[in-house]
């Protein structure tokens, strides 16, 4: 078998998922000047995706970071499907769709219809494991993770995850791939959380038991740590702009990996969850964004 995204060149880029991480994901493939397609299940979510990336163009442009003629060059590169066969001629398909293994599962086989024999197949995913992602296809050896984060237009970072069964030379295409991106790629095993999750996703859950244990409140805990730390966010305030039921999720997927306690999800979390409280895009979670500036909800307050 030739390699043939190897051996060519990634010329065109399909992504599959057109929510918050596809879209910037797309929107990176198509500013890099790929031939980027966009598969998604539905047109009102294909269209949302889609106008997202116009929207941060054009404000690009307006804030006088990106010229017309390269926003245009880009939308023109960009398009959207809803049929899997049109990622047929794409030399890597990265899949950013709902952290659902069966799901996954589903969408690889379809896709696998019509993909290039030596095409590389990505995942986003952030914490479901690439072996097992990779085992579900027909090229293990050409599968790979690309953890990109959010907000993908802006941070740099990209792990690129490799299972026992992947190809050197898929490993390579990958990271080569994610640098013509202009994102700072790392290389790491497969193991659930990949660097990063396996260190933040504790630290995060440790804060919310802090915040139980009563030893500050919410928004001394998030002052703390980023006036102590200067991180950009404070743990409740990135909780809610990653998505509180992502984080649930991770959570449960890390748990049932390693079975310690630090990767258990606090009952607060749970119930956040639970409630539907799944932060910014819900409008609430460990804070409320409904009015005028973000206050801690009164959910968490009770
Ligand atoms: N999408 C695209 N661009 C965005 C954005 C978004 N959601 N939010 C902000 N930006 C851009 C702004 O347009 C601005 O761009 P310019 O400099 O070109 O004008 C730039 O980012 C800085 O924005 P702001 O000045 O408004 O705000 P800021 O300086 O506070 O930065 C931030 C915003 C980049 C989000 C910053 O707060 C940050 O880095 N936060 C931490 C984010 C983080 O940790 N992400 C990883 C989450 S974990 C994950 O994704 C993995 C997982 O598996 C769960």
């Amino acid at each position: 078998m030739t390699n043939n995204a190897d051996s060519r060149g990634i010329k065109r880029v399909g992504v599959a998922g057109a929510g918050l991480m596809g879209n910037g994901i797309a929107q990176v493939s198509a500013m890099a000047g790929y031939e980027t397609v966009v598969l998604e299940a539905r047109e009102p979510f294909l269209q949302r995706g889609m106008a997202a990336v116009e929207k941060r163009l054009d404000r690009a442009v307006d804030k006088g970071k990106l010229d017309s003629a390269d926003r245009d060059g880009a939308l023109g590169r960009l398009s959207g499907t809803l049929s899997a066969a049109d990622l047929g001629g794409c030399d890597i398909v990265i899949e950013a769709i709902t952290e659902n293994l069966d799901a996954k599962k589903t969408l690889y086989a379809d896709i696998e219809k019509s993909l290039l024999p030596d095409a590389i197949l990505a995942s986003n995913t952030s914490s479901l494991s690439i072996t097992e992602l990779a085992a579900s296809t027909s090229r293990p050896e050409r599968f790979v993770g690309l953890h990109f984060f959010n907000p993908v237009p802006v941070m740099a970072l990209v792990e690129v995850v490799r299972s026992g069964a992947t190809s050197d030379s898929a490993a390579d295409a990958a990271f080569s791939f994610a640098v013509s991106l202009g994102k700072k790629p790392v290389s790491c095993r497969d193991n659930t959380g990949f660097i990063v999750n396996r260190l933040l996703v504790p630290y995060m859950l440790d804060a919310i038991r802090a915040y139980e244990e009563g030893i500050g409140s919410i928004t001394d805990i998030d002052l703390a740590l980023k006036l102590g730390c200067g991180y950009p966010m404070g743990p409740f305030t990135l909780g809610d702009f990653v998505g509180l039921d992502t984080l649930y999720h991770v959570t449960e997927i890390m748990f049932d990996e390693y079975r310690e306690k630090r990767y258990a999800s606090p009952p607060l979390l749970r119930r956040l969850f639970l409630a539907g409280r799944h932060g910014r895009k819900t409008g609430i979670g460990f804070y409320d964004y409904r009015g005028e500036k973000p206050v801690v909800s009164d959910f968490v307050k009770r």
